[in-house]
């Protein structure tokens, strides 16, 4: 089985071409950062305008990089949520019009599905169950995964998502959007030790997440502290740190918590290679093991939509009336 696969939930135009037997045949990304750099942040009607102009160009490349013609195709998946409506709306307007065209399935995604199984893209991938760690500029979620679609929601943010939180510290320290890469290079300047903020939540049971605490303690810290270039990195480090600290603890307590012994980390922050090689040692020292995509589709891609959408063609789906929702919770998905 041949899949098409289409991601328009954000700021990413994202396009894949997936094959049950061959793997991944092909995928194109354009992010429209440069687009959105001048607002400090998302504009959802630019972000919207600038799908409709990209997604149709990238479909035929994709297309053609995997030696694909339409023909060949036997289902599109598309991200149906959550995210921006209107940017999920052109992803799933041009796939329902497409799969009616070519006479093929089509499947709205759960955005955070594809960001879960984005580690099953790279060899090895890991097996069901296992933990995940899902932590994207929308969201922050602990989950136990059982199988594609069986999903437990361990713990979740209360406030800010992790990225959300790089984000906003990020504008705070003047650096460019989007933040989290730009702090996370600032960061690796920095002294350690020098400024010390809390572990948010870290100190009583449970697996929910606050991050909205640390952006006040970061912006109180800057304000008494003096003005230098080497003063923001310091404060860039010393967050990072706190965040990083915060997500092992928080997962080392659900693998202990689930009894398993398999992390998954995916998202936008799983490309933060503090996080990762922090997670990597301590997962490894208590003897289970961690997986990641590659960095490229930690963020937003079509690669991750295509491997959901297969996995779910494969189990066959209901048919559907073209819907997206900007909000919907992970565990209401049904087994596939
Ligand atoms: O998954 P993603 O591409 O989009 C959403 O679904 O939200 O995640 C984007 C988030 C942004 O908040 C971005 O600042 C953050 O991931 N991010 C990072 C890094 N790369 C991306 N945060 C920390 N360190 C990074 N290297
Ligand atoms: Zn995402």
């Amino acid at each position: 089985m041949r899949v098409l696969g289409i991601e328009t939930s954000c700021d990413e135009t994202g396009v894949a071409v997936y094959d049950g037997d061959r793997g991944l045949l092909s995928h194109a990304l354009y992010s429209q950062v440069r687009l959105h750099a001048e607002y400090g942040g998302v504009v959802p009607e630019l972000a919207s305008r600038d799908h409709v102009r990209k997604l149709l160009p990238m479909i035929r490349s994709a297309l053609a990089q995997a030696a694909t013609t339409p023909q060949q195709i036997d289902g599109i998946a598309y991200t149906a949520g959550p995210g921006l409506v209107g940017a999920l709306l052109v992803g799933a307007c041009l796939a329902r019009a497409l799969a009616f065209a070519w006479r093929v399935p089509a499947v709205g995604i759960h955005h955070m599905e594809g960001h879960l199984l984005a580690p099953m893209l790279e060899t090895p991938a890991p097996a069901f169950p296992f933990v995940a760690l899902l932590v994207s500029g929308g969201h922050t979620l602990l989950v136990e995964v059982d199988g594609v679609g069986r999903y437990t929601t361990l713990g979740e943010s209360l406030d800010d998502a992790a990225g959300e939180a790089f984000d906003k510290v990020a504008k705070l320290l003047e650096l460019p959007y989007p933040g989290g890469p730009a702090l996370a290079k600032l960061a690796e300047s920095g002294i350690a030790g020098r400024f010390e903020f809390p572990r948010p939540m870290t100190d009583r049971p449970g697996l929910d997440f606050s991050f909205s605490g640390l952006k006040t303690a970061v912006l109180t810290a800057r304000k008494n502290a003096p003005q230098d270039d080497q003063t923001r990195a310091d404060l860039a480090r010393a967050f990072e740190d706190a965040v990083v600290d915060t997500l092992v603890i928080k997962c080392e307590r659900a693998l202990q918590q689930t009894g398993e012994r398999r992390l998954v980390v995916a998202g936008g922050v799983g490309a933060n290679r503090r996080l990762r090689a922090r997670l990597k040692e301590r997962v490894e020292q208590l003897g289970g093991e961690v997986f990641y995509p590659r960095l490229e589709f930690c963020t937003d891609n079509g690669a991750m939509i295509a491997y959901a959408g297969y996995r779910r063609l494969c189990a066959g789906v209901p048919a559907a009336p073209v819907s997206v929702s900007a909000r919907w919770p992970l565990d209401s998905l049904m087994a596939a």
